[in-house]
């Protein structure tokens, strides 16, 4: 609803009870219902406020991840909403149409939170650029511009979630069964010839790397950010834990297609690949297409804005070197009362990640969409190309980034931090989080 010119939402998280596939039903989380939440949708230049109320026995926080807001309405460990509150952040959307979440973010509990259940989409849209080419692009939510929500669970014999991770495993809970927007084995009809699925990898630990199981390709519109400036025709993309990626996927008549995640190219060492969930393949989702299909403009070829043309390398004026490595980066493991790294509004900067064990990690970042400017020395992919918050980091390589924090005039908190984190959950519980204040 909009009260006084603010868009406002209320999300209640509560606990609930869903058929997952297991044996029997399921206790779980959700927002506003048993298991997940809404996908909340806002224009770039709204003013958006959200009510979250806490109807669990247990402190929880909302984050909006890829959101650029002030800190204290981020929902980082800091915003915490006990039991039987509601906290109103409020902010005004400032960014380009983006396929963007929200989850828990209670440290040491998050991981577990949102494997429960707790988690959503937020679409953000750009009216400006949907008068463009991108316009296009198929739109329809539900019909053929449709959210896709992967998560891997585990189950017990009697149907509860099984967390414990595996004692082999280096990363977190790996379960063995995809559900995708929380359904055991889904189909989607598709009535029109292009379809645009919105990916979001919500797992604790597992990457996908998500295609068509023929082996035709897909174009890559966007990725955690936005669009693309031009559309890559691709035959799968790499999602690491929560990242984001809009694929179109064109279909014939009658066609059947299966969305399926393949061993995706971790960059650990073979041995221990498959403990990490590299050697996995799952069929996520079948596409079912009506006999007729109603006709899809083509993909256009210009989107979004490329952040090679916003953020120049030549402008850095620092580095910053983030080393991951066991539980902890630089060194450090999650310090709540320390701030790790002070940054200036508006300067940009060489973020050099690198991942020092043998291990998967996903390098997140709150409130920017920042530029990948190469991996290993190698310019990024396709699926690297546009703007990014979340980024796979490769063990034992560099992965460096171009990083510029835009706080809107007057905005900037010294003492309210945003988070960098992995966003390998259990990593992130287990301490391998650190603070940034934006002054
Ligand atoms: Cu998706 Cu710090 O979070
Ligand atoms: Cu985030
Ligand atoms: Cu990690």
């Amino acid at each position: 609803r909009v009260e006084d010119g603010v868009r406002v939402f209320e999300l209640e998280a509560r606990e609930g009870v869903a058929d997952l596939g297991a044996s029997a039903p399921t206790p779980t989380l959700g927002l506003n219902g048993d298991h997940l939440g809404p996908t909340l949708r806002a224009a770039r230049g709204e003013r958006v406020r959200v009510d979250v109320t806490n109807a669990l026995d247990e402190t929880t926080t909302l984050h909006w991840h890829g959101m650029h807001l002030p800190p204290a309405m981020d929902g980082g460990p800091h915003q915490m909403v006990e039991p039987g509150e509601t906290w109103s952040p409020t902010w005004t959307i400032d960014q380009p149409a983006a396929t963007l979440w929200y989850h828990p973010h209670l440290h040491g509990q998050t991981a577990s939170q949102v494997y429960r259940g707790l988690a959503g989409m937020f679409l953000l849209d750009d009216p400006a650029a949907a008068d463009g080419p991108a316009g296009d692009l198929p739109h329809e939510y539900g019909v053929d511009d449709v959210p896709l929500i992967l998560q891997d669970k585990s189950f017990r014999p009697d149907g509860r979630l099984e967390d414990s991770p595996s004692f082999l495993s280096p990363v977190g809970t790996l379960g063995d069964t995809v559900l995708v927007n929380g359904t055991p084995g889904p189909y989607l009809d598709v009535t029109t010839q292009r379809v645009r699925l919105r990916l979001l990898n919500g797992s604790d630990s597992r990457v996908y790397d998500v295609g068509l199981a023929d082996g035709s390709s897909v174009q890559l519109v966007g990725t955690d950010g936005g669009l693309l400036p031009a559309p890559r025709t691709v035959e799968s993309v790499r999602l690491s834990p929560g990242d984001r990626a809009e694929v179109v996927v064109t279909m014939t008549p009658g066609q059947r297609a299966v969305l399926r995640s393949f061993p995706p190219d971790l960059g650990v060492n073979p041995l221990f690949e498959r403990f990490s969930g590299g050697d996995d393949t799952f069929d996520l989702l079948e596409l079912r297409a009506a006999d007729e299909l109603a006709p899809s403009p083509a993909v256009p070829d210009a989107l979004g804005t490329d952040p090679a043309d916003v953020l120049d390398e030549g402008d850095a004026v620092r580095t910053r070197t983030f080393q991951l490595s066991g539980r902890s980066i630089n060194g450090r493991t999650m310090d709540m009362a320390r701030v790790d790294e002070v940054v200036t509004t508006g300067e940009t900067e060489v973020w050099e990640v690198t991942g020092l064990d043998d291990t998967p990690h996903s390098f997140h970042v709150h409130d920017v969409q920042f530029r990948v400017l190469d991996v290993a020395g190698r310019p990024p992919g396709p699926d690297l190309a546009g703007w990014q918050d979340t980024v796979y980091v490769e063990p034992g390589h560099v992965t460096r980034l171009l990083v510029r924090f835009d706080a809107a005039e007057g905005t900037t908190d010294p003492t309210t931090p945003y988070m960098f984190h992995c966003h390998l959950l259990t990593h992130e519980d287990q301490g391998m989080m650190g603070q940034l204040v934006v002054v």
